[in-house]
C-alpha cells in the first residue's frame, strides 16, 4: 500500500490527540499538517495543546515540534501538504459544515468525527464492518461539489458503536422488531477528564445535549440504503434511547432490550456474533479488530476498565444475553469511545476509503 500524507484539524483536541496517537506510526499515513483554532496556530503541537492532554500514552516525538496552522486561514497551504485530512473540532454545526465542505471543494477527502454532515444525504456515515457499501454515494456528492476527488465521509455518534454492531448482523438473520436502549457514557465523550470536570467525580448527570436523538436517527442512515444519489433512510428498527454522564473515564456502556420478528435462540444470538465479520477483516485493514465482536460468559463482563482498550481499542464487547419479560432479550454492550467511537473508527474508515481507491 503506499502511503499517504494526511492533515488533523482539530488536532488539539481530545479526538484530536486520540489522532495523533493512532497515526505516528500509522504502516500507511503520514502526517504531515496539524490545525486548530487561531488560540493554537503558529505554535508547536506541544505548546498548543499544553496542559490539555489528556491521553495515557505519550504525546508523539514525532509531532511535539509540528507547527499547528489554522484551519481555516491556511486552507490552501495545508490542502497542499496532504492527501486527504481527518477532521473533529468544536464549532458551531453551520461553521463545521461549511469548513468540510472547503476542504472537499479544495479538492481535499474530509473524513470526519463530527456531526454536523451526519444527515446530508449524500454524505456517507460508515461503520466499516456494517455499510461499507454507502461509499456508492460519494460520486453524487463529488458531482453536486462540483469536485473530482473531493469528498466527505463521516462516522457515526460514539453512542451507538456498541449496540448498532450487536444489532445489524441479528436484524439481517431474525429481523429486529423494536429496541430500547440505555447507554452509560464516558467523560471524554465530552472532551473532558476529571481534572476538567470535577464535578463528575462520584456524580451521574442525567442529560447529553442531542444524544439521545442521535442515538435513536442515526442507526436510521446506517440501515438505510443508496437510492438516486442520496442515502434513503430506513423506517425500521425502531429505537428508543435513554443516555446518561457517567464517571468513567473511557468507553461507553449500553444496556439493550430487542424484540424479535423472529425471536432465535440464544445460541443462534451468540453464533451470529461470533461469525460476525467484515469488509475490515476480510481486506485485514490495519485498525480492524480481528474479532468484531467478543461475548463474554462471565455475568460481572464486559467491564469498562478491564475490556475497552482490547484489540486497540476497536472491538465491541457483549455480555449478560437473557431472555427479558416485556421484549425478547436484554444485554449489556460495550465501546472505546475515542477510539472505536471516535478516531480509531474514523481511521478505519479511511483505510477503508484508501483500500477502494477513493483515496487516490
Ligand atoms: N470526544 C468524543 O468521544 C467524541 C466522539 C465522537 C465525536 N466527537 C466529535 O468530535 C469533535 C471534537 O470533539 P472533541 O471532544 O475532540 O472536542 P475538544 O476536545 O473540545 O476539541 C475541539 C477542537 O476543535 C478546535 N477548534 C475550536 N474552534 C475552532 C475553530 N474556530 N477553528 C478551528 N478549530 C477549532 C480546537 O482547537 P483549539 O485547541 O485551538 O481551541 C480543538 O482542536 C466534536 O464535533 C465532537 O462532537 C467527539
Amino acid at each position: 500500500m503506499k502511503k499517504y500524507n494526511v492533515g488533523i484539524i482539530g488536532a488539539t483536541g481530545m479526538v484530536g490527540q486520540r489522532f495523533s496517537l493512532l497515526l505516528c506510526d500509522h504502516p500507511w499515513f503520514n502526517v504531515t499538517a496539524l490545525a486548530a483554532s487561531p488560540r493554537s496556530a503558529g505554535k508547536t503541537f506541544e505548546e498548543a495543546v499544553g496542559s490539555r492532554w489528556a491521553m495515557k500514552d505519550a504525546m508523539p516525538e514525532n509531532l511535539k515540534n509540528m507547527i499547528v496552522q489554522d484551519a481555516v486561514a491556511d486552507i490552501d497551504d495545508i490542502v497542499s501538504k496532504v492527501d486527504f485530512v481527518f477532521c473533529a473540532v468544536d464549532m458551531k454545526k453551520d461553521e463545521i459544515k461549511a469548513l468540510e465542505e472547503e476542504y472537499a471543494k479544495h479538492e481535499c477527502p474530509v473524513v470526519s468525527n463530527n456531526s454536523a454532515h451526519r444527515f446530508t444525504a449524500d454524505v456517507p456515515m460508515i461503520i466499516p464492518e456494517i455499510n461499507p457499501n454507502h461509499t456508492d454515494v460519494i460520486e453524487a456528492q463529488k458531482k453536486r461539489l462540483g469536485t473530482k476527488r473531493g469528498f466527505i465521509a463521516v462516522k457515526s455518534n460514539c453512542s451507538l458503536q456498541s449496540y448498532v454492531p450487536a444489532l445489524y448482523p441479528l436484524d439481517e438473520k431474525f429481523g429486529v422488531d423494536k429496541c430500547l436502549v440505555c447507554t452509560y457514557q464516558a467523560i471524554s465523550g465530552a472532551g473532558k477528564t476529571f481534572e476538567r470536570w470535577p464535578e463528575m467525580i462520584d456524580n451521574v448527570i442525567p442529560f447529553i445535549g442531542g444524544e439521545e436523538e442521535k442515538s435513536e436517527k442515526e442507526p436510521l442512515k446506517i440501515w438505510g440504503e443508496v437510492k438516486d444519489g442520496e442515502i434513503k433512510l430506513a423506517d425500521s428498527p425502531k429505537f428508543t434511547a435513554q443516555c446518561l454522564r457517567v464517571p468513567v473515564s473511557d468507553g461507553h456502556m449500553a444496556a439493550v432490550f430487542v424484540s424479535f420478528k423472529n425471536k432465535p435462540s440464544k445460541e443462534e444470538v451468540l453464533s451470529v456474533w461470533k461469525s460476525f465479520a467484515g469488509v475490515p477483516q476480510e481486506l485485514e485493514l490495519p485498525h480492524a479488530p480481528k474479532q468484531f465482536i467478543h461475548y463474554y460468559e462471565e455475568d460481572n463482563m464486559p467491564q469498562t476498565n478491564l475490556c475497552r482498550d482490547l484489540e486497540g481499542g476497536m472491538a465491541i464487547h457483549a455480555g449478560r444475553l437473557r431472555e427479558d419479560s416485556q421484549y425478547d432479550y436484554k444485554f449489556v454492550c460495550l465501546s472505546h469511545n475515542t477510539l472505536r467511537g471516535a478516531a480509531g473508527g474514523a481511521v478505519l474508515l479511511a483505510e477503508l476509503l484508501c483500500a477502494k481507491g477513493f483515496m487516490d
